[in-house]
């Protein structure tokens, strides 16, 4: 496994390997890595000749300075998880090595961006994109694998692609939760022990709410919802929506879209935790 903290050392590398004929397989993390990353590195690993994952803390994507400061990282950790899954390198930039100047690009991702994540944490995704677009020019991939986990991330990143014209095929992955339903997250680790306990409702009363789905109306199904989450009192809920699989624009009624997903964001604590689920009627 090779490990490259600047540009133009990896890009001299990767270009050697695509000259060859190599097919470049890319994963972007912020570390702190679970085994929800590693099921993309998998992926990666499987689908194409070389594995590149990244681990950078973007500054830039956390709209609440607090949230970057309490951001978990473990380097030596992040690099024993990525020697033992077989990842082939491994891209770890500073601050100053992504950010020589500050990028003040501004996006456009129209309705994508003005829902949940994007009405919540302003900023958050053109600072995604930003940083994204800057290592997708870097690394060049041929595959770039995001997980669902963040599902509007992951339109957003399409469209991304989609709106630069980018030669590259993105590939969402499924999301992986820890037996007892907690979606994996690297913010999990900042949970306390009691938190850490009662965290896996939150699974719980999105499956209740899959299941309910098309029993009852739309408005019905959200207040129902939040009447669960007030129900704990270590719960804040940030949102609870019903939206279209592609748009994310808010379903109104059921037999509006037949790709409807339901999406949570939910407090605990300080910790901020998403999660969402596919709804089959
Ligand atoms: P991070 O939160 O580290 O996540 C990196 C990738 O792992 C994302 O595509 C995310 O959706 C995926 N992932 C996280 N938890 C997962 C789970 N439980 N199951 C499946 N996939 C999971 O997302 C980011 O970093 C950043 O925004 C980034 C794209 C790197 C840009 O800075």
């Amino acid at each position: 496994m090779k490990v490259f903290s600047y540009i133009l050392d990896i890009k001299e590398f990767l270009q050697s390997r695509k000259t060859l004929g190599h097919t470049i397989g890319f994963v972007p993390t912020m570390g702190a890595l679970h085994e929800g990353h590693i099921s993309l590195i998998e992926r990666a690993r499987h689908e194409n000749d070389l594995c590149v994952c990244s681990v950078f803390v973007n500054p830039i994507q956390f709209n609440n300075p607090e949230d970057f400061k309490r951001y978990p990282v473990d380097k030596e950790k992040d690099m024993a998880m990525l020697a033992d899954v077989g990842c082939d390198i491994i891209f770890m930039p500073d601050h100053n090595e992504m950010y020589p100047e500050p990028v003040l690009d501004v996006y456009d991702f129209g309705a994508l961006d003005q829902v949940m994540e994007g009405k919540f944490r302003p900023g958050h995704f053109n600072g995604v994109a930003i940083v994204v677009k800057k290592l997708f020019e870097i690394i060049e991939p041929d595959n770039a694998y995001f997980g669902e986990k963040d599902y509007q991330q992951l339109q957003i990143i399409l469209s991304l692609v989609r709106m630069m014209n980018m030669p590259v095929n993105i590939v969402p992955c499924p999301i992986i939760r820890d037996p007892d339903g907690l979606a994996l997250s690297s913010r999990n680790a900042l949970l306390s022990e009691h938190e850490r306990s009662i965290a896996p409702a939150i699974a719980a009363i999105l499956n209740e709410s899959a299941s309910l789905a098309g029993t009852m109306s739309v408005t019905a199904l959200k207040s129902f919802v939040r009447s669960k989450i007030r129900a704990v009192p270590e719960f804040r809920l940030d949102y609870f929506e019903i939206a279209d699989g592609t748009t994310l624009r808010p379903v109104k009624v059921w037999a509006a879209s037949e790709n409807i997903r339901a999406f949570i964001a939910v407090y605990l604590g300080k910790v901020r935790l998403i999660d969402n689920i596919k709804i089959f009627l």
